[in-house]
C-alpha cells in the first residue's frame, strides 16, 4: 500500500498558521451561509475558468474568502476555482509563506434545489500548481442542517460544529464533535457523479457490482457526498466519462484537499490508477477523475479498470 497522507503527518493545530486559515475560513462560513438565499440566481459574469456557469453565490464567497485569506499572515498566495490566476498576498510562497487553494462554494448548483454545499481548501508549501504532496493541511465547511467543518491539520481528521456568536474572538464558535473522524470499516453507502451512458464500460461493471453491496447516496455536491462516505463508509466518484477523460473535478482545489482528508482518516484517493496526492499539477484549473473511499472498494476500482 503507498504511504498515505497520514504518514507524514505533524502534531493538530501545532502550526499558528494553518490554525489562523481554519479560524479564517470558520469565521466567513455564517456570513456566506448567511447570504445564500440571496444568491441563487446565475451572476452575470462570465463563465469561471473551467467554463462553467458561475453563480452568483459563488462569487459572494469567492470574493470574501479571498479578502480574509490573503489577510492572514503567513498566506502568500490565494487560488480559486473562479479566478484564472493565482492572487498574490505578498507573501514569498517558495520562502515560508503558504499557497491556499479554495473551492468557494463547492456545489453551488445545489443552490436553486437547496441542497447542500461547502467551501473546500487546500493549504501547500509551495507555489501553485503543485502536487498533492506539498499539502499540509486540508478539509470543508458543509452548509448542511447544521454548519460543520472537516479539518485535517495533523495527525487524523476532526468534525468542528460551526456557530455564529457575536461574542467569540472570530464571530463564531468552534466544537469539535467528532474528534478523530475515521471511515467505518463496514462501507454503505456510494455516490457516482456522471451520467450512465457516459461512463465507461469498465467503471458501469464495476458500478454493478456496487449496486449489490451498498446504497446509493448522490447529491450533486462533492462535499455532501464525501461527507456521507466519511460519516458511513464507501466509495464518492466524479470517474473519467467517454467525452471527458480527466472527469469534472479540478486536482488543486477538489480532488486533492479531499484525498488528503480521506487518506487521514484512513481511505484510499485514486484518479483510477494512481494516487491523486502524487498527480503532478500542470494548471490551476487541471481536472482529474476522483474516486475515494474505503481502500478496498478504491483497489477494487482501480483493479476494474485497469482489466480495461
Ligand atoms: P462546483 O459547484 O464547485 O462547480 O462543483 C460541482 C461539482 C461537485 O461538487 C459535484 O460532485 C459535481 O460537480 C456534480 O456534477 P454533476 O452536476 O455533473 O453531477
Ligand atoms: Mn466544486
Ligand atoms: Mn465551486
Amino acid at each position: 500500500m503507498a504511504p498515505t497522507a497520514r504518514d507524514d503527518a505533524v502534531s493538530p493545530g501545532s502550526d499558528p498558521v494553518v490554525e489562523a486559515i481554519f479560524d479564517a475560513i470558520a469565521a466567513t462560513a455564517p456570513t456566506i451561509r448567511a447570504e445564500l438565499p440571496h444568491r441563487r440566481v446565475e451572476s452575470d459574469a462570465a463563465e469561471n475558468p473551467s467554463g462553467e456557469t458561475v453563480m452568483a453565490g459563488d462569487l459572494y464567497a469567492d470574493e470574501l474568502l479571498a479578502e480574509a485569506l490573503s489577510a492572514v499572515e503567513g498566506v502568500g498566495s490565494y487560488v480559486s476555482e473562479e479566478r484564472q490566476e493565482a492572487l498574490d498576498a505578498g507573501e514569498d510562497v517558495s520562502e515560508d509563506a503558504y499557497a491556499v487553494a479554495v473551492d468557494p462554494l463547492d456545489g453551488s448548483s445545489n443552490l436553486r434545489s437547496n441542497n447542500v454545499m461547502g467551501t473546500v481548501v487546500g493549504i501547500y508549501d509551495a507555489p501553485l500548481p503543485a502536487s498533492g504532496q506539498h499539502l499540509v493541511a486540508a478539509g470543508y465547511v458543509l452548509f448542511g442542517p447544521i454548519t460543520t467543518a472537516v479539518i485535517a491539520d495533523g495527525d487524523g481528521v476532526r468534525e468542528e460544529v460551526v456557530e455564529p456568536d457575536p461574542d467569540a474572538e472570530h464571530g463564531v464558535t468552534r466544537s469539535v464533535v467528532v474528534p478523530d473522524l475515521e471511515l467505518p470499516a463496514e462501507p454503505t453507502v456510494y455516490g457516482f457523479g456522471g451520467r450512465v451512458p457516459d461512463w465507461t464500460d469498465p467503471f458501469r461493471e464495476y458500478v454493478r457490482e456496487i449496486e449489490d453491496e451498498l446504497k446509493l447516496r448522490y447529491g450533486g455536491s462533492m462535499v455532501g457526498d464525501v461527507n456521507q462516505v466519511l460519516t458511513y463508509g464507501g466509495i464518492f466518484a466524479y470517474p473519467a466519462l467517454r467525452d471527458a477523460p480527466d472527469g469534472k473535478l479540478r486536482l488543486l482545489f477538489e480532488a486533492n484537499p479531499i484525498a488528503y482528508v480521506i487518506e487521514q482518516a484512513g481511505g484510499a484517493a485514486s484518479d483510477g490508477a494512481s494516487r491523486i496526492l502524487e498527480i503532478d499539477a500542470e494548471g490551476l484549473h487541471d481536472r482529474v477523475p476522483l474516486y475515494v473511499g474505503n481502500t478496498e472498494l478504491v483497489d477494487r476500482l482501480e483493479t476494474s479498470l485497469a482489466d480495461d
